[in-house]
């Protein structure tokens, strides 16, 4: 696992959207996985001045949401599909059809599971997988005891994450839904790429655990060592409890810049 410390999100968000920008340059048919919740919002921002500086085309591209609320009426400005829209795809050239998430609407809400896994093999599978982290170590919406080989399926939101999360239902905690249809931890760690942006002192024990403890269902993201090729970009704040800092800046800084993440 290779690990990025930066300054501040603005210079995570030009590291992670650098590396996302390059395999559209080099594949402009990539297919991205998009996570929602503001640790991605830095990167989104990079990609919307890259493309607003016309060096960035999504045309061709295809993306697939990480998760979904189950149950919010279609167009909720809450929706992740509503949220990924305003923040990224209708602000970049993306077609609206190539942009797919689960469907928290469903009457068969399995069968729409099955099928979203369905459609992201058929896609060819993604590409590069933008995730952030919660304050108790999930990823997409797999809570801690979630199975690390688990599939796209319905979820219940643990409090902490509803409580967390109510900051984009005015406050109200009630307000947040309590299931989602997420990617399972085995779905995700089938993404050629996996690039976790954290940021600020709020996660530095999940990124510490993520990172450097032990593999384990309590800690979904630690299931990010298991994967070829996963990247941790955090600012200082994050990065503060990680035993291995010191190393993880010496091997930055040393990397040559053709290498990318
Ligand atoms: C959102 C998602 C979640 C968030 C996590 C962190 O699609 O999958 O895992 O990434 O809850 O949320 P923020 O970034 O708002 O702190």
């Amino acid at each position: 696992m290779e690990v990025v410390i930066v300054p501040d999100r603005s210079a995570g968000g030009a590291v992670a959207g650098g590396a996302i920008a390059a395999l559209i340059s080099r594949q402009p048919d990539a297919v991205l996985g998009l996570a929602t919740g503001s640790s991605p919002e830095p990167v989104y921002a990079d990609l919307v001045a890259r493309h607003q500086a016309g060096g960035l085309s999504a045309r061709r591209a295809q993306a697939f949401l990480l998760d979904e609320y189950v149950g919010l009426p279609p167009g909720h400005p809450q929706s992740y599909r509503a949220v990924i829209e305003r923040a990224v795809t209708s602000r970049l050239d993306f077609r609206s059809q190539s942009v797919r998430g689960p469907d928290g609407n469903a009457d068969d809400l399995l069968a729409a599971c099955a099928t979203y896994d369905a459609q992201i093999v058929a896609a060819g599978g993604v590409d590069v997988q933008l995730l952030g982290i919660g304050s108790d170590g999930h990823i997409g919406f797999n809570e801690p005891g979630s199975s690390l080989g688990s599939r796209t399926r319905l979820k219940t939101l643990t409090s902490r994450t509803r409580a967390d999360n109510a900051r984009f239902f005015g406050g109200d905690t009630a307000a947040v839904p309590s299931h989602v249809i997420t990617q399972g931890v085995g779905t995700i760690l089938t993404a050629r790429h996996l690039v976790l942006v954290a940021w600020g002192e709020e996660k530095a024990d999940a990124v510490a655990r993520c990172v450097e403890g032990p593999i384990t269902a309590m800690v979904p993201a630690s299931a990010l060592q298991l994967h070829p090729h996963a990247t941790v970009v955090v600012d200082e704040a994050a990065a503060a409890r990680l035993a291995l800092a010191g190393y993880f800046r010496e091997t930055w800084a040393a990397k040559p810049s053709w290498q990318g993440l």
